[in-house]
């Protein structure tokens, strides 16, 4: 008998099969008992009609409970009633494991408890469904690069500096060797690598050691960070919108259902095509102040400023050109206004706030030497990426994606703390 994947059931009309899983849902009536089981791949009901199966089978209905562990045996029926489409005339029952009483029950619970039950939670439709987005997110991340000709470079996790301040660094001791860091980035060494292979890209764990307790904001998230030699500001616009748009797209034509099952507003996705609209520091502020935000040119946006401009339009905008006292210290200065940075944050509509932030990157020697300084960053553990500029620099330039802040804004979720399958936040390391 073979074993079938609920999701592929329409395979087996008419044939006998077996599905291992787990009890969603249980219900009798009469001499009819229903049992609505999952495997991962999707939803059926089982049917047992007494006399139609072993006595002892249709017994053991009445000791299972809510994720109990079972192989289920049955015919195939279309049944256009059922959700997915078919239902299993059952014709045996074999129980693995009997659950103990289930702590999650379809009515509401408080986000403490299901956080910390999030080994279990992931079990709902609603949190499986989250998990087959992102899936799709990295996938079409990783077939986005690899068409475009960019060669996948693993990064390190361990790392002697920072890339992104030293005030959300995660530090760990380094064996005798003092202490390491846990990457905020790959971006240092994804230049060398650039410069190597010309076109690269990176997608792996990032660390902050982020004191805000925020709903976009984790302490451990997963960023995939793209680098290309000669590439200026303008082509790594192109390239950042380019990304997002393809992978919404793809999103939309093959997770229909997830989306449904998480009532997500379409439309917001749906217009998410390029060109995205693009708008300078100087113009968002601007903005800003007609509003009524009293926000002064120089800082940088928190979560509401960029709500507010995100508002303005229908689909990702790019912000370019900040401050450059308010961005790190690897961004090339506009060599038309040296106070501004040749960066760029691409800020994801309904208030998701910014889901890529990049930049071109300082070609010159002497001018990174200055911007370590200005940074008050030790230049020793730096000497091997000033050695880039020293041995045939190029202008290039590349952005970094947060995963999680692209699935929240995707699935529509309130915080991207169900964007990832175990979160690490401020306040929680457990499970
Ligand atoms: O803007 P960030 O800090 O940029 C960099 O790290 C660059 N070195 C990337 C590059 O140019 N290669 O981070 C990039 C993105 C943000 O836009 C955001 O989507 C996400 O990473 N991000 C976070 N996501 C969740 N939690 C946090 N604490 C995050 N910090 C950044
Ligand atoms: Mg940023």
């Amino acid at each position: 008998m073979p074993v079938a994947d609920i999701a592929r059931l329409a395979d087996h009309v008419g044939q006998l099969v077996a599905i291992k899983g787990w009890v969603h849902h249980l219900r009798s009536s009469g001499k009819v008992r229903f049992m609505v089981v999952r495997d991962g791949t999707g939803l059926v009901q089982g049917v047992l009609v007494k006399g139609q199966l072993p006595e002892a089978d249709f017994a053991a209905f009445d000791r299972l409970t809510i994720e109990s562990s079972l192989t289920l045996k049955g015919k195939v029926r279309a049944e256009a009633r059922a959700p997915g489409g078919y239902e299993l005339e059952v014709t045996r029952v074999e129980p693995l494991n009997l659950a103990q009483d289930y702590p999650i029950s379809p009515k509401e619970h408080g986000v403490a408890f299901l956080m910390d039950h999030r080994h279990l939670w992931l079990r709902s439709p609603r949190q499986q469904a989250i998990l087959r987005v992102r899936d799709e997110v990295c996938r079409a991340c990783r077939d986005f690069f690899h068409d475009r000709g960019f060669i996948l470079v693993d990064t390190p996790i361990l790392t002697p500096t920072a890339c992104e301040g030293t005030t959300s660094l995660f530090e760990t001791d380094y064996l005798d060797r003092g202490k390491a860091y846990l990457s905020q980035s790959g971006q240092l060494y994804l230049e060398a690598a650039a410069m190597a292979l010309g076109r690269v890209y990176c997608f792996g764990p990032t660390f902050r050691a982020e004191k805000s307790k925020t709903r976009r904001h984790l302490t451990e998230f997963w960023m995939v960070e793209a680098e290309a030699a000669f590439y200026t500001l303008e082509d790594v616009m192109e390239l950042a919108e380019g990304l997002v748009s393809y992978v919404v797209s793809q999103v939309l034509a093959r997770h229909r259902r997830e989306l449904e099952t998480l009532e997500r507003d379409l439309a917001p996705l749906e217009a998410a095509v390029p060109p995205f609209p693009r708008i300078s520091y100087g113009e968002a502020i601007a903005r800003l102040q007609e509003m009524g935000n009293d926000m002064a040119w120089g800082e940088d946006f928190g979560g509401d400023e960029e709500t507010v401009i995100s508002q303005a339009f229908d689909r990702p905008v790019m912000v370019h050109r900040y401050p450059r006292s308010c961005k790190a210290f690897y961004m090339e200065a506009d060599p038309e206004a040296p106070e501004l940075a040749l960066c760029v944050d691409m800020l994801a509509p309904e208030g998701y706030g910014e889901i890529i932030g990049g930049s071109q990157r300082v070609a010159d020697l002497e001018t990174l030497l200055a911007r370590l300084e200005e940074h008050h960053l030790p230049r020793e553990p730096l000497e091997w990426y000033l050695d880039l500029r020293r041995f045939g620099s190029v202008p290039h330039s590349g952005f970094g994606l947060g995963i999680e802040r692209l699935v929240a804004w995707l699935c529509g979720l309130k915080h991207v703390r169900e964007a990832i399958p175990f979160p690490r936040l401020l306040d929680r390391l457990y499970p």
